[in-house]
């Protein structure tokens, strides 16, 4: 099995067991909610969910009226996806590797939350956001920290570590402006939040703090 690749991502799927929709928290997550209302007054309508997991954020773009694409790489993901979507009509899920999105100019704004952490070519994946997107586009990307309590116990020189096949890659606030470098930072925020556990045989079953530097970056 190749690490990281899709069938990494479809056994950890498979193997969740909790009752809740999603393997990653209990509800969207609150800084992506708090911008829709800003998207919504800049006119923005089509909106990529890049990496879309089990559609946790998928949903409440879709709950608050925007048209949502949903792309995952892992199949299992979108199956989930699709039941946790099943009653909206303004939700499209594709099958797709971030290494490799066929779009272009189409977005008014890309989602791409806690999957930059996973990604080993950030640069092509942050090059097709970019086509992907229409002029003045805008990016809402969070980022796993250097302060993350993971980085720090495991990510070495490199802030990076490889686990259970999965690999994790963890940003300074200046590593996300470079990686940036093509867009317009309007605004970075840091923030503390909370994961529930995540199921009997993932390596984190408790509950445990994270730190994410979020950014929204203009075309
Ligand atoms: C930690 S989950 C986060 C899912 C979702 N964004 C959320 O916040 O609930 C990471 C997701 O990224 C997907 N993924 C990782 N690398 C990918 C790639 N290169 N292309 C497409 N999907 C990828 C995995 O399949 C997984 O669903």
């Amino acid at each position: 099995m190749t690490e990281n690749g899709p069938n990494t991502w479809n056994s950890i799927y498979e193997k969740f067991q909790h009752e809740r929709h999603s393997v990653w928290k209990e509800a969207a997550t609150p800084w992506f909610v708090s911008k829709m209302a800003f998207l919504k007054e800049l006119g923005a309508n089509r909106i990529l969910d890049a990496a879309c997991g089990d559609a946790r954020n998928t949903r409440a773009f879709a709950e608050s009226g925007f048209q949502v694409v949903g792309v995952d790489f892992s199949e299992k993901a979108l199956a989930r996806a699709a039941k946790n979507t099943s009653t909206f009509k303004n939700v499209t899920l594709q099958q797709h590797n971030l290494e490799s999105l066929p779009f272009s100019e189409e977005f008014d704004a890309i989602a791409c939350d806690y999957v930059a952490v996973h990604l080993q070519n950030p640069k092509q994946v942050v090059t097709n956001f970019y086509n992907a997107l229409k002029p003045k586009g805008l990016l809402l990307i969070e980022f796993l920290s250097t302060q993350d309590p993971a980085c720090v116990a495991h990510g070495g020189e490199q802030n990076s570590f490889m686990s259970n096949g999965v690999f994790h890659q963890f940003y300074s606030e200046s590593d996300a402006r470079h990686l940036l470098k093509d867009f317009t930072i309007l605004e970075t925020t840091s923030v503390w939040h909370d994961d529930p556990g995540h199921g009997p045989d993932f390596p984190r079953n408790d509950h445990h703090q994270h730190h994410s530097i979020y950014v929204i970056a203009q075309k």
